[in-house]
């Protein structure tokens, strides 16, 4: 009889909704399937460093699809290709080293983002067996559809516009509200036509002041006397930088974005009528029960990487495109951002029911052909 996998699993960078039931997936998959041996690494690649492990039976792994979080613990700085000892010493190449013979497990499944998947690449090239689930609210990762997490995202960040617009309505306001997304405007503008935004400010369009000015003027003559702006964290204006809100030393990417909203409300108070209120959403983007879609895309993810992992498909990470289930190359995601394209159905469909993008000039490109282009 072939001896049975030992596999290796953790979830690595900013926690996400829908990773439990990605956990939940792979190890019930795994068990039940393969017959394998699943042992979960603590705060992502931490554990792997520090060989913080934990079984995972079957029934460890009941009772968690509806959680926020991760029960294995995350940490979005732990890096083996840097990795220094307290006191300095840098004991990376060791580290790696050490990680490749780990625990003579047969595969590991990463769950994480674009740092996760790079340093995936980073440890496949040294000889570690890894698969690869994508995790991340930005929805920013290369070669998927959807990651798991965006859709409630987007759910939390439409709700909190729903709230916000009978505030506006009621007091006449501009209403400001920020989402998260890093470099890419998927949350802000799939939230902002889901909250019927009559702006929506995404990084990939720098928008012009005069343009929000002029629709808030406009609405506020023309019988709406509100107007509601959904505005990316990482959005900015045509002359200006994104908003740095924290540096954060000792991850790998330590920009934080953040504040761009408030930048906006000042420059904003001096030309239109209207009060201006502003919210950043802010992390309860990131917490919570995953919604239906993500529990769905979590489970079919992590039941696909269990297979991957049986086939042996290693340095791969699991996609979704056109609804089918597929893997990518970690070289081809590793370092790499999705951001939103020019073409993107949702942009087109925006423009077509006359939201702004803080650009005109984007509006006389797409508006005729706005409505041909909703897929
Ligand atoms: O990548 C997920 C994300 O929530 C981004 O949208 C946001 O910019 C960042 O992480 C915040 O990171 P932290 O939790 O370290 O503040």
């Amino acid at each position: 009889m072939a001896k049975a996998l030992r596999v290796g699993l953790l979830t690595g960078g900013g926690d996400c909704p829908g990773l439990n039931a990605v956990i939940r997936a792979v190890t019930k998959s795994l068990i039940l399937q393969h017959n394998a041996e699943v042992i979960g690494f603590e705060d992502g690649f931490l554990g792997l460093i520090e060989q913080r492990i934990r079984p995972l039976s079957y029934s460890d792994v009941s009772g968690i699809l509806t959680r926020g979080g991760t029960i294995l613990g995350t940490s979005n700085k732990a890096n083996p290709f840097k990795y220094f000892k307290r006191g300095g010493a840098d004991v990376s190449p060791e580290v790696v080293k050490y990680c490749a013979r780990t625990l003579s497990l047969d595969a590991i499944v990463v769950i994480g983002g674009d740092g996760t998947m790079t340093i995936a690449n980073g440890l496949r090239e040294r000889g570690l067996n890894l698969v690869g689930v994508p995790k991340t609210i930005d929805n920013d990762l290369i070669g998927t559809d959807r990651t798991f997490g965006f859709s409630t995202a987007t759910a939390i960040a439409t709700e909190a516009l729903d709230r916000l617009h009978t505030t506006a309505q009621s007091h006449h306001r501009v209403m400001i509200l920020e989402t998260m997304g890093r470099y890419a405007g998927w949350i802000a503008l799939y939230a902002g036509v889901a909250g019927g935004a009559d702006v929506i400010l995404i990084p990939e369009i720098p928008f012009s002041l005069e343009e929000v000015i002029r629709v808030c003027r406009e609405r506020e003559v023309g019988g709406q006397r509100f107007t509601l702006i959904c505005v990316a964290e990482g959005a900015r204006f045509r002359d200006g930088e994104m908003v740095v809100r924290q540096q954060v030393a000792d991850s790998p990417d330590p920009v934080r974005l953040g504040g761009i909203s408030r930048v906006i409300e000042d420059a904003l108070q001096h030309h239109v009528r209207s009060e201006i209120r502003t919210t950043i959403l802010g992390h309860m983007q990131r917490g919570g029960s995953p919604n239906a879609y993500d529990r769905n895309l979590g489970t079919a993810f992590g039941a696909y990487a269990a297979s991957m992992v049986a086939q042996g498909q290693y340095g791969r990470m699991v996609t979704i495109n056109g609804g089918r289930l597929m893997s990518i190359p970690f070289a081809e995601v590793a370092g790499k951002t999705r951001t939103v394209p020019p073409d993107a159905p949702m942009l087109a469909a925006a423009l077509s029911v006359g939201t702004s993008f803080g650009a005109p000039d984007l509006t006389a490109i797409f508006g005729a052909e706005a409505s041909a282009m909703v897929a």
